[in-house]
């Protein structure tokens, strides 16, 4: 086999083979194909496309390049969520404990944040003690004592995607629904969950920014699931406008507290409780999620499964050195809170990182104090900064310029836009 015929084929709008898709990624991973090749392959594949068939071969190649995890010792079914990111996108935190409440077991790997979207082992690690990285072991421990563990993917995990995303990342590739959707599925199919719902979020704060480009990201991870016996459902659902109130690392761990504690957002409750119930029944059980949220064993879970990787529940969360209040400049209905806006500048305040290296502040972010629709009176606050370097301040308030409007109709998606099965 010879790299530059399968770029050859793909280059000219041919399908590969399944013979050339298992030796192209193996050979890639093995470093037997040099960057430079790949690139241009996934850069063919970029402007050309995948056939369905192909696109499962190259996920079932990513999977087989590392470990596939096995969870059959529990005596529980497996669901898992995947979310292909936002801005106060915080639903894990909550989600996991309160699945595992009704009887499911949540085996949640998670990813750190990079650019304007957060990542929720970032978001974790604000609280005092608490560890992502665990052994294969460990996590099943978790399980066992908990029903739910959000830690980070091993090296073992999918280590030919591991390759291939930091590659897309600086070659222009990323941007590819097959490549994204075989990256996504390659580590969910190989984290061993026996169901996964899949939340593909659309708008200006999302990877994908219109729906017909989500519902086709979304139709391809769910074709690639059913192709490898995962039962699979994707919901649409909106980034146009911040998830809940609370922007950033530990904020969001104390407004996903407030949910587990009854309270919270209501969009937030919306969504945890939709997708839980998705995950529920994905993995044939029928309990209401929102009686384990009201009678509080959603939150003895997640007390037990912080506390199982180190973390004390109950320590304070790490508080900024600096605050900053946007007031609305004039009365009237907030009709615009752009999700990237508020998500850039989440990130320059320290929440986020520009490269993977980089270090996050777990105290930084923004707390919003208005949503869409909300009537907002002149001199009310709007947005609260939090920084612990007060010389980062103008740069995120710039990011917010034009970044809400006052007066008008809002123009919003709904939370939910569309289910896919
Ligand atoms: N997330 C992933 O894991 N892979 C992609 O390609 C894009 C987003």
């Amino acid at each position: 086999m010879d790299a530059i015929d399968v770029i050859r084929a793909k280059r000219d709008g041919g399908t590969l083979t399944p013979e050339q898709i298992d030796w192209a990624v193996d050979a890639y991973t093995r470093g037997a194909i040099a960057d430079e090749q790949m690139a241009a392959l996934a850069m063919a594949i970029l402007l050309n496309g995948m056939t369905r068939p192909e696109v499962a071969r190259w996920t079932e190649a990513m999977i087989r390049s590392g470990e596939r995890m096995d969870w059959s010792s529990l005596d529980r079914p497996t669901t898992d969520k995947h979310s292909t990111g936002g801005v106060g996108d915080k639903i894990t935190l909550p989600l996991a404990p309160l699945v595992a409440a009704c009887g499911a077991a949540v085996p949640q790997l998670s990813g750190r944040g990079l650019g304007h979207t957060g990542g929720t082992l970032d978001k974790l690690e604000s609280i005092p003690g608490w560890r992502a990285s665990l052994s294969n072991a460990e996590m099943l421990d978790v399980l066992r004592a908990a029903g739910a563990v959000i830690c980070a993917a091993g090296s073992g995990l999918a280590p030919a995607d591991r390759k291939l995303y930091a590659l897309r990342d600086v070659t222009g590739t990323v941007e590819s629904i097959p490549l994204i959707a075989s990256s996504i599925m390659s580590k969910k199919i190989a984290e061993g969950t026996g169901a996964l719902v899949l939340d593909v979020k659309v708008g200006s704060g999302a990877f994908m920014k219109t729906v017909e480009n989500a519902r086709e990201l979304a139709e391809t991870m769910v074709a690639i699931g059913k192709d490898h016996g995962l039962r699979t459902v994707a919901l649409l659902t909106a980034m146009d406008r911040p998830l809940g109130n609370a922007v950033g690392n530990a904020v969001e761990v104390a407004e996903s507290v407030e949910v587990l504690a009854g309270g919270g957002p209501s969009d937030v409750v919306e969504l945890t409780l939709t997708l839980a119930r998705e995950m529920l029944a994905a993995a044939g059980l029928s309990k209401d999620p929102a009686d384990a949220l009201k009678d509080g064993s959603a939150m003895d879970v997640w007390r037990r499964m912080i506390t199982a990787q180190g973390g004390d529940p109950d320590a304070p969360l790490p508080t900024a050195r600096e605050t900053h209040t946007v007031t609305a400049p004039s009365s009237g209905v907030l009709t615009r809170l752009d999700a990237y806006g508020v998500g850039v500048a989440a990130w320059r305040l320290g929440a986020g990182r520009a490269r993977k290296e980089d270090p996050v502040s777990a105290a930084a972010g923004i707390t919003c104090h208005a949503k869409p629709g909300d009537t907002v009176k002149e001199g009310q606050p709007l947005l609260t900064l939090h920084t612990d370097d007060e010389t980062r301040l103008p740069r995120a308030l710039e990011s917010l310029d034009g970044a809400y409007e006052i007066g008008g109709t809002p123009s919003l998606h709904p939370l939910l836009i569309d289910r896919i099965s």
